[in-house]
Order: C-alpha cells, then sequence, then structure tokens
C-alpha cells in the first residue's frame, strides 16, 4: 500500500516539474478556421497571422486540416509551392509540430494548388537571447538565401505575450498546490 502510494506521488512529481520546466505554447494555426485553402482574396493570411505571434523554442504549431497535408520544406520549396522533397510530411489531419531550433520554418499544403493561392506560411522562431529582451525584433538578416522579404513583418509586441506570462503563471500556482497538497 505505502509503496503504491509513494510510487503515485513520484510519478505525480514528475509530471509537476516537467510541466513547469517545459513552459511551451501551442499556437493553433489559422486560430478557429484551421489549415484551410484561403478563400479570401488577401494571400498574406497565414504570414499576417505567424507576424502578430512571437515563437520560442518548444513551442508548437498546431495543424487542423481535412482532406490536405502539412508538408515541412525549404525555402525554395515554398516560394515555387514544390511539393516533391518535403523534409516532414503530415497528414493525419491534427498534426502537432513542435519547434527544435531557433529560425525559420516554412509550411506548405501538400497540394500545390492550395499552396499556390496562399495556403503556405513562414514561421520564424527566436533565438534564446531575443527572448530575454522583449523588444522590436531584429531584421531578418542573414536569413539564407531565396529568402523573400516582401513576405515578412516584424513581429509586434501583443496579446500572445500577455498570454505567455499568463500560461506560465498558471503553470507554477498549480505545480505549487500540488507540491503543498502533496506534503501536507
Ligand atoms: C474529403 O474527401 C472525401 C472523399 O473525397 C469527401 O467525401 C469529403 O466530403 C471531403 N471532405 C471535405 C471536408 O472536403
Ligand atoms: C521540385 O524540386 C525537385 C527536387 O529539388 C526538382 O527536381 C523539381 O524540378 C522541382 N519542381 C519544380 C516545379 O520546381
Amino acid at each position: 500500500m505505502a509503496s503504491a502510494s509513494i510510487t503515485f506521488k513520484t510519478v505525480l512529481l514528475s509530471t509537476i516539474l516537467a510541466a513547469v520546466l517545459v513552459n511551451s505554447y501551442r499556437f493553433e494555426v489559422g486560430d478557429e478556421k484551421g489549415w484551410i485553402k484561403p478563400t479570401g482574396k488577401d494571400p498574406q493570411t497565414y504570414n499576417q497571422w505567424a507576424a502578430k505571434n512571437r515563437f520560442h523554442i518548444g513551442d508548437t504549431v498546431y495543424f487542423k486540416y481535412r482532406n490536405d497535408s502539412v508538408l515541412e520544406v525549404n525555402s525554395a520549396d515554398y516560394l515555387n509551392c514544390n511539393t516533391s522533397n518535403p523534409m516532414s510530411k503530415f497528414e493525419d489531419g491534427n498534426t502537432v509540430f513542435q519547434f527544435d531550433r531557433s529560425g525559420f520554418f516554412y509550411f506548405i499544403s501538400g497540394q500545390s494548388d492550395h499552396c499556390k493561392v496562399g495556403q503556405k506560411i513562414i514561421i520564424r522562431v527566436m533565438h534564446p537571447s531575443e527572448v530575454e529582451s522583449p523588444g522590436p525584433a531584429p531584421s531578418p538578416g542573414g536569413a539564407g538565401g531565396g529568402w523573400d522579404s516582401d513576405n515578412w513583418e516584424p513581429p509586434g509586441i501583443n496579446s500572445t505575450t500577455k498570454l505567455y506570462a499568463l500560461s506560465y503563471f498558471t503553470t507554477v500556482v498549480t505545480g505549487l498546490f500540488i507540491v503543498l497538497y502533496l506534503f501536507m
């Protein structure tokens, strides 16, 4: 009995520690509409969405779609909507992609006609040194060849930053409560 209880506490504690240490944020691509072929006249929808957010290493993006797919590609294939040699391909309809480095990530629809009308997105993940001092984001200079600067807008500080702080706060408070409970 006692050992079962200790095991339970160990598992709970590890979970809490993991939750506190890995403070990542999940972004939903396209918000409630998800990952769809753009219907409006504005082909920059997804990059406008990306420009409004600040992405950190460890964060995830969630793609929700039907009868479609998500390809992670290089910058040239992004520009040409070339679906023939993706770095990764996802087609399960609920794709969670985690950023394991800073820099640029390029995603396009696996259907090149969808990509050509704007179902494509560039996400820039901030370098840890930028995270320390939130301020005007530096320009993405030196970001590799093939970069189309027309597709880039620097991210602003907005409600996502507050959400991020709130999510961190909530995690810490929840963790504290559970630790208190365990040791009472
Ligand atoms: C997806 O494709 C199937 C088969 O082609 C079709 O029956 C279904 O209506 C499609 N769903 C959407 C959301 O387009
Ligand atoms: C797509 O990429 C492949 C491999 O890099 C290349 O052989 C092919 O010509 C490209 N297709 C187009 C339409 O650019």
